[in-house]
C-alpha cells in the first residue's frame, strides 16, 4: 500500500512536470523580437513572415483559391496575449477554403481560430502595413484531397488567409468596427461577448482578387514548417482612430515587447517560391503568342536564306 501510494505520487509529480514543460512551450514574447524561441524557430528553412516581392509564378491554371467566410453571427471573445485573437465556439467556423498548393493540388480547410498583429508581419514588395489578420485553417480530411498521381505529396496542416490594412483616414474598416480590439481581455472568464459576423465584417474584401501564395511556417512557436500561405495584396483601409485602439496593446505600449509591436521580424526567403493568383492571364497569352509568331517567321526567312 505504501509502496504504491508512492509510486503514484512519483508519477502524478511527473505528469505535473510534464504539464508545467507543455505550458512553458507554448508561453512565447515579443521581448526580443523572437530570436529567443528556438526549436524549429531557430533551424527551420521555411519560416514565415517573408517580404513578398520576387514573385515567380503568376497567371497558372491550378491556382485556385476559393474561400467561404461564415454568414452566421457568431458570438466569440477577443482575448489578448501576446496577439488579438478569437475563436469560435464548438462546431462554429470563421470560414471555410478550398485552396491548391505550389504543385496545383486542391485541399480542404476550415478555421476556427484567427489572429491580429500589428504592424504586419509579412510585408508586400518592401513595404509593411499597419495590421495583418491571420486567419488560420486547419487541413478537413473530410475534405477530398485531390493527390497527385504519385500520391507521394506531404499533406500541409495549415492554410492560413492573410488580410492586411493601412491607415487610409477616408474609409473606416468594417472589420474593426465590427471587432473592436478595446472589448479585448486576457482571460475568457470576463471577457465581454461579441457578435461578429465575417461575411459582413469583411464585406469590402474583394474575394476574387489577387493573392500571392508560397509555402512557410506558424509565425508564433513551435513555428511548425507545415502552412500555405495566401495573403491578399489588396490592402484593406483602417482608420487612425481604430488602429490606435490596437496599438494601445501592442507597439503603443512600452511594457509589451520595449515599443516593438508583436510581428515577427522578416525571415529568410531561402529561394522559397512565390505565386501571384487570379490576376489575368490573357495579357500574358499574348506575348507568348506573338514571340511565338515572330519566331515562326523568323525560322522561316532563316530557313529561305540557306
Ligand atoms: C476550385 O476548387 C473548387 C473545389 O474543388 C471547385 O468547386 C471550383 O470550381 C474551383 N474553381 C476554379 C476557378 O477552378
Ligand atoms: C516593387 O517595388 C519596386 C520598387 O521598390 C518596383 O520597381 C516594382 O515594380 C514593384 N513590384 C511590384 C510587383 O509591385
Ligand atoms: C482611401 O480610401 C478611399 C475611399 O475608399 C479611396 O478612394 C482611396 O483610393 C484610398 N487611398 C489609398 C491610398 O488606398
Ligand atoms: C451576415 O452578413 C451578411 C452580409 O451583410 C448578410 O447577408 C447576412 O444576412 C448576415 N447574417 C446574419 C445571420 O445576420
Ligand atoms: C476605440 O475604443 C473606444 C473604447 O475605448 C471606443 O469608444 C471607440 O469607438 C474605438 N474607436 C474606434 C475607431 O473603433
Amino acid at each position: 500500500m505504501q509502496k504504491y501510494r508512492k509510486n503514484s505520487l512519483k508519477y502524478l509529480t511527473l505528469v505535473v512536470i510534464l504539464i508545467i514543460a507543455q505550458i512553458q512551450a507554448q508561453d512565447f514574447n515579443y521581448i526580443n523580437q523572437g530570436s529567443d524561441w528556438g526549436g524549429t524557430c531557430t533551424s527551420g528553412q521555411l519560416q514565415s513572415p517573408i517580404d513578398i516581392s520576387d514573385v515567380q509564378g503568376s497567371c497558372d491554371n491550378t491556382m485556385n483559391l476559393t474561400l467561404q467566410l461564415s454568414n452566421q453571427n457568431i458570438n466569440t471573445q477577443i482575448l489578448k496575449s501576446q496577439v488579438l485573437s478569437s475563436t469560435t465556439p464548438t462546431g462554429q467556423y470563421w470560414s471555410y477554403l478550398y485552396a491548391s498548393n505550389l504543385d496545383g493540388v486542391i485541399s480542404g480547410y476550415q478555421s476556427n481560430y484567427f489572429s491580429i498583429h500589428s504592424p504586419a508581419e509579412n510585408y508586400l514588395n518592401g513595404s509593411q502595413p499597419d495590421v495583418e489578420l491571420q486567419i488560420i485553417h486547419t487541413i478537413n480530411p473530410n475534405f477530398a484531397q485531390t493527390l497527385p498521381s504519385q500520391g507521394t505529396e506531404p499533406i500541409t496542416q495549415f492554410a492560413i488567409i492573410s488580410i492586411m490594412f493601412s491607415i487610409n483616414d477616408s474609409a473606416t474598416s468594417t472589420f474593426f468596427s465590427s471587432y473592436d480590439p478595446t472589448k479585448a481581455s486576457a482571460s475568457s472568464a470576463n471577457a465581454p461577448q461579441i457578435s461578429l459576423n465575417m461575411t459582413q465584417a469583411l464585406s469590402s474584401l474583394d474575394l476574387t482578387s489577387s493573392y500571392y501564395l508560397y509555402q512557410g511556417s506558424l509565425t508564433t512557436p513551435p513555428c511548425t514548417e507545415s502552412v500555405n500561405w495566401y495573403v491578399y495584396s489588396q490592402v484593406q483601409p483602417i482608420t487612425t482612430a481604430q488602429l490606435s485602439n490596437i496599438s494601445i496593446y501592442f507597439k503603443g505600449d512600452l511594457q509589451f515587447a520595449k515599443g516593438a509591436g508583436n510581428n515577427r521580424p522578416l525571415q529568410q526567403v531561402n529561394g522559397r517560391t512565390i505565386k501571384k493568383g487570379n490576376i489575368q492571364c490573357e495579357e500574358q497569352f499574348i506575348h507568348f503568342f506573338s514571340f511565338f509568331v515572330i519566331y515562326t517567321f523568323l525560322n522561316f526567312f532563316v530557313c529561305k536564306m540557306l
